[in-house]
């Protein structure tokens, strides 16, 4: 990771101040994870002007430093404001792990207990929310703990305090009700397993754009290589069968031997 920003601040005359140049950093990690994920986005300065993802991240960083310090209504406040603008509601209360990339974003709803690891990635419609929540739950964790390169796709709905594993998938308009493990693929309402990346695959080292693994590329290759796995596998039945079959043949001499011929001729 390049430390040109730090360098920068320092240049600035901030180095005695190194909040400031981390939060530098910070802000350029964020940029930089989402011109790495994002096809569409063509330099930083159309992430800071035109991606209400990393606004919104800004607004939050903001809120929960105020959460913090215990001024909860001004940081409900920079929170709701944030929200009016970017349509991206975060509590200010919620723990954000860094890299996160909000992609399109509106409609995304992160409540006050819910938990983000490193470079996760939620499309537009994503709700980590509680399943009943009630004033009775206030200050008790209600909400999702998601890990580590987890991907979240359009419009899913996880629901609950419990953990979604790192590197997991999970399928646009998904609603997930239960414990995710490490690399699972979750689909449908409710959500079930679809698939399980082994642990050293769980974390790719590029980015899948939309959670989609770039091995097959495309709907119409996958079933084509299937067909073509399902010709192979019929041609090396026919040729065993062939085999098979000429086997007894090449076996019982067909010919009658020269010898016993000759001697039926010159008796
Ligand atoms: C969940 C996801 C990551 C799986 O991708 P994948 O690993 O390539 O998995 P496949 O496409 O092979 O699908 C596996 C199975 O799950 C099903 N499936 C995939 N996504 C699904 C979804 N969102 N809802 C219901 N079923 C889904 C497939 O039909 C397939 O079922 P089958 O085996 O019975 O045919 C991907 O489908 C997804 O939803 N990504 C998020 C995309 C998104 O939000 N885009 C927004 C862009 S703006």
């Amino acid at each position: 990771m390049s430390r040109e920003p730090v360098r920068a601040a320092a240049r600035l005359g901030l180095d005695d101040n190194i909040v400031t140049a981390m939060l530098f950093q910070n802000l350029r990690d964020e940029i930089d994870a989402t011109l790495a994920r994002d096809p569409a986005a063509r330099s930083r300065l159309e992430v800071v002007l035109c991606y209400p993802g990393f606004q919104a991240l800004l607004y939050f960083r903001a809120a929960h430093w105020l959460w913090e310090r215990r001024f909860y209504l001004l940081g409900r406040f920079v929170s709701h404001v944030g929200r009016v603008l970017t349509g991206i509601e975060i509590h200010p209360g919620a723990r954000i792990g860094r890299r996160l990339f909000i992609d399109h974003g509106m409609g995304v709803v992160i409540g006050e207990t819910a938990e983000i690891g490193d470079d996760c990635t939620l499309y537009h419609g994503v709700t980590l929310g509680g399943t009943r929540p009630s004033r009775e739950q206030g200050g008790q964790k209600r909400h999702p703990t998601i890990g580590n390169d987890v991907i979240v796709g359009s419009g899913a709905q996880v629901l609950g305090p419990f953990r979604v594993g790192d590197g997991a998938r999970i399928g646009a308009a998904s609603v997930v009700l239960k414990e995710v493990p490490d690399g699972a693929t979750m689909v449908g309402n409710p959500a079930h397993q679809v698939g399980r990346r082994a642990a050293s695959e769980a974390m790719p080292p590029v980015f899948e754009p939309y959670g989609i693994s770039g091995e097959i590329p495309d709907p119409i290759a996958r079933p084509l290589a299937a067909l073509l796995d399902e010709v192979a596998a019929l041609r090396a039945r026919v040729a065993e069968v062939e085999r098979e079959s000429d086997a007894p043949k090449t076996a019982e001499p067909t010919v009658e031997p020269l010898r016993s011929r000759v001697a039926r001729a010159n008796p």
